[in-house]
Parts: structure tokens; sequence; C-alpha cells
């Protein structure tokens, strides 16, 4: 996997994905991470900054993971495969 070398990405080391098909709008990850989560018109979500994560939104990464009810929320680290 490739990063991005600017903005907030250059030091990204893991992206969030949500799992479309999986997710019922229960926006819990946006509660704990609005600076990663965002609710569409349909009231799924999806990644914000094409889900790259700073270093120091890494635990709200997780914690958003845990929660989601579905397991609608995938974490991937920088260099493994999608
Ligand atoms: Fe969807 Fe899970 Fe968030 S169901 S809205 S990804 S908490």
């Amino acid at each position: 996997m490739d990063i991005p070398m600017d903005g907030a990405a250059a030091s990204a080391s893991l992206r969030v994905r949500v799992n479309r098909e999986r997710c019922q709008g229960h926006a819990r990850c946006v509660a704990l991470a609005p600076e990663l989560f965002e609710v569409d018109d349909f009231g799924e979500a999806r990644e914000i900054a094409d889900g790259w994560v700073s270093s120091t939104l890494e635990g709200k990464a997780w914690l958003a993971r845990a929660n989601c009810p579905e397991l609608a929320i995938d974490i991937e680290r920088a260099g493994e495969a999608a």
C-alpha cells in the first residue's frame, strides 16, 4: 500500500474502511471519532480523508472499530495488503 505524502496522511500508518454492506447506520463511529467518520445522506458511515488516520487519532480508530455492532469497520496497517 502506498501512503500519500501530503497533509495529515504524511504520518499515517493506519487506514480505516467502512464496509458499506454491513453498516446499518448506528453512528457510534461518528460519535466516537468524528475526525475519521461521517454519515452520508442515507445514514451510512463513510471514512473522511480517504480513511487515513493520523498517529494522534489511532486510538479513536480502534475504539470506533470495537464499538461498531455490525463489525463494519476495517483497519489496515500501512504495508498490509488491502
Ligand atoms: Fe455503520 Fe458501525 Fe458506524 S453500523 S454508522 S460503521 S458504528
